[in-house]
């Protein structure tokens, strides 16, 4: 079962994620980070540079892999992940950019871009935790419903409301691309600990059904209840869909301090 943890804030989530982080990279320098983008795990970012601005670490040999890149989008557009990951994630925690890799969105390689990444996470020896938001539609990276629960880093078609949700970040909803190169669920699963956040009303039904709803393709973010360590960090909007929102923090309250997130 997925540990559920309701937090009073997205400052809270954030503040408990980059303890476990930072907790990761202290006892693994070399630590592969699985990066997401949007707004919710901004929070988890911010945590992490202020905690490195009051108490350095060592950051040098971290690693990273996006979770997802829009395909067809101009290199350095400021809306790729690639560059979003530059601004969001490498420069404030003082990450070397040649250590963190997003998938190829480059539409001349994209036969090949899905395989060559599985074969750089592997190399780098898997994913040690793996940050992950939820879309509405219930995507965990771009794998909107339908995605095989087996699949790798692979082309998909983003959803109408996928492309109306994220039109917040560019001029139009037409400049939204149509296609990205997502990690697959096959994929979110190799990682070794999920952190999955969200934040607010508009993710309360994805929530519940990921955690609480039946395991189906349809609902991709579901994915979670396959794997042996997932921490699902939730406002108490985004819980309030949640049949067994007191059980959970009830094991909460009474979990011993060494068993950690
Ligand atoms: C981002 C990603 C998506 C987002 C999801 C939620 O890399 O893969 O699954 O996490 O669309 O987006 P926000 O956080 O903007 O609500």
């Amino acid at each position: 079962m997925a540990e559920v943890i309701v937090l009073d804030s997205e400052t809270a989530a954030g503040t408990l994620a980059a303890a476990s982080i930072r907790a990761l990279i202290a006892r693994k320098p070399d630590a592969v980070l699985g990066l997401a983008t949007g707004s919710t795990p901004l929070s988890v970012y911010a945590a992490l540079a202020a905690s490195l601005a009051e108490d350095p670490l060592d950051m040098s040999r971290v690693r990273g892999f996006a979770l997802d890149e829009y395909v067809g989008l101009p290199t350095g557009h400021p809306e790729s992940y690639r560059a979003v990951i530059t601004r969001d994630v490498v420069v404030p925690l003082g990450l070397d950019p040649a250590n963190i890799r997003t998938p190829n969105g480059d539409v001349a390689t994209l036969e090949t871009a899905g395989i060559d990444y599985e074969a750089a996470i592997f190399a780098a020896g898997g994913v040690d935790v793996q940050i992950l938001g939820i879309g509405q539609t219930g995507h965990v990276g771009f794998n909107e419903p339908g995605s095989s629960f087996a699949s790798i880093t692979r082309i998909k078609t983003l959803t109408e409301k996928t492309r109306v949700d994220n039109a917040r970040f560019f001029d139009s909803p037409d400049q939204v691309p149509i296609h990205c190169m997502t990690q697959g669920l096959g994929t979110i699963r190799r990682a070794r600990h999920l952190i999955l956040l969200a934040f607010g009303e508009e993710k309360a039904d994805a929530i519940a059904a990921a955690v609480e709803g039946p395991v189906s393709s349809s609902k991709p973010g579901s994915v979670i209840q396959l794997h042996p360590h997932v921490t699902v960090l939730v406002d108490e909007a985004a819980a309030s869909r949640l049949a067994n929102r007191d059980y959970y923090a009830y094991a909460y309250a009474h979990k011993y301090a060494w068993q950690g997130i």
